[in-house]
């Protein structure tokens, strides 16, 4: 299958929309102003008042009625199982990984995978999201990579390590296999594509891991600075219980007594924890992925959110894989993340811009890449969503407060029109550069019946 042609690669470019939700520490949001990019960056974000923009001499991207907001970022997510989506619902998660999930990825060849990852990444770019941080899987991670690179997204991504798996035996490998594998690709990916993809450390869960491989693999993180560590702890009650009768202990605690928690470790979900275990995210700086769709679809439950991020712990969004959710879109879950709250709370938390932050520059912090992305700044990385929020189902403005109420409450993929990473389009009227639609679809169906 052959990439489409980015429609435009120029060097200069001044971007005008409607609006700009800057995400910056104050909140901006600025009207009649123009981002001019240069070499990927944001050079500038000037007043139209100061600039003859027929005079300019680099290309101009003509957006006036379009909002321009950063790339969303989401910190869980499962490329390898895309394929699967709608083919595991209606289970709770140890069911739901025994029976389905385990058999289905364990049955991936490099050709699926790949069907799969582009899947995912078509969902994820047509929906704005431009840096994720991907759970990946056991065997042919190299293809995972390749895709990512291919498709220009921002990514942490690693082999998802399994050296023991009680639930599906025939799906895990070695400790030492894990170990040599993991650092080969942590060799070879790290800091590559021009240090848009990174290495995300992935040891799939306590279930799925022995002590020396947690512990190992956070001693060779040590030789991969700026990357980070993702696994899922405390998601649900039996895994817990299982988590117990093995270790004595709850996920946060064991992981803290094996000295794997700090601010370069990311736990999705983190539905059930303790009040020792809160604090112990706290003291550590832990960060936590988020994921509403998949904690309500498998049953899981409600994570106390308000109360993490009243005690100032690190929380970002991800959608998890496709067949937890169903979809990939950040807009599902900025929506379910407010709403869900609301009822066991009240319904003043989780307001929309706390909620728009989560997804864009609390994702940026939670994996250290918060000077480059997750907001409109000068300086960052054009990494940028602009959004058709004219439209006669979204709030009629009159303040600039509604433009939070519209994204987070009103809007979905279908908002979005033009997505752009490191200054160059992914998406543009309302179509994906980078993947033909048809195309993916057949190649999906191919592949999906060869190995299901
Ligand atoms: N726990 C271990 N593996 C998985 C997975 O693939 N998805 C979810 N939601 N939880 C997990
Ligand atoms: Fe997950």
């Amino acid at each position: 299958m052959k990439y489409l042609q980015r429609k435009i690669k120029m060097k200069r470019k001044l971007l005008i929309p409607k609006q700009i939700v800057t995400v910056n520490s104050k909140n901006e949001i600025l009207h009649d102003h123009a981002v001019e990019i240069v070499n990927g960056k944001i050079e500038r974000i000037v007043s139209l008042k100061d600039l003859r923009t027929s005079e300019y001499d680099g290309d101009v991207l003509d957006y006036r009625n379009y909002t321009l907001i950063p790339g969303f970022i989401q910190t869980h997510i499962h490329l390898c199982q895309t394929l699967f989506r709608g083919l595991a619902d209606d289970l709770e998660l140890l069911d739901w990984l025994q029976k389905r999930i385990f058999p289905y990825e364990n049955s991936h060849t490099k050709n699926s995978l790949r069907a799969s990852v582009r899947l995912g990444l078509h969902d994820l770019l047509t929906g704005g999201t431009t840096t994720i941080l991907d759970m990946g899987t056991l065997h042919h991670q190299e293809i995972i990579f390749d895709e990512l690179i291919e498709s220009g997204i921002r990514a942490f991504a690693g082999n998802c390590m399994m050296d023991k798996n009680e639930l599906y035996p025939a799906f895990c490998e070695t400790t030492d296999w894990n170990l040599k594998s993991t650092y080969d690709l942590a060799k070879s990916f790290h800091n590559s594509n021009n240090s848009k993809v990174k290495y995300g450390f992935a040891p799939r869960f306590v279930l799925s891991c022995s002590e020396k491989l947690l512990k190992e693999t956070k001693e060779m993180m040590k030789d991969f600075p700026g990357s980070v560590f993702h696994t899922h702890s405390s998601e649900n009650k039996s895994e817990i219980e299982t988590v117990k009768r093995m270790t004595g202990k709850e996920n946060v605690e064991y992981f803290e007594s094996i000295g794997i928690l700090d601010q370069n470790t990311i736990l999705a979900h983190c539905v059930h924890l303790n009040d020792n275990e809160v604090k112990t995210l706290k003291t550590n700086s832990v960060r936590v992925a988020h994921c509403p769709s998949s904690n309500l679809k498998l049953g899981s439950g409600i994570a106390n959110i308000p109360r993490y991020i009243k005690e100032e712990i690190s929380v970002s969004l991800g959608a998890d894989g496709a067949p937890c959710n169903n979809g990939l879109s950040i807009f599902n879950e900025m929506r379910l993340a407010a709403l869900i709250q609301k009822p066991i709370h009240n319904s003043t938390v989780m307001d929309t811009l706390t909620v728009f932050r989560l997804a864009t520059i609390e994702g940026a912090k939670a994996l250290h890449i918060e000077n480059e992305v997750g907001s409109i700044e000068t300086g960052k990385k054009a990494d940028l969503v602009l959004l058709d929020l004219e439209k006669a189902d979204q709030p009629i403005q009159l303040s600039d407060d509604q433009i939070y109420s519209s994204i987070v409450y009103s809007s979905s993929k279908e908002n979005v029109k033009a997505v752009m990473i490191d200054g160059e389009l992914v998406m543009d009227d309302g179509r994906c550069l980078m993947f033909d639609e048809e195309e993916l679809v057949g190649k999906g169906k191919e592949e999906l019946i060869k190995i299901v």
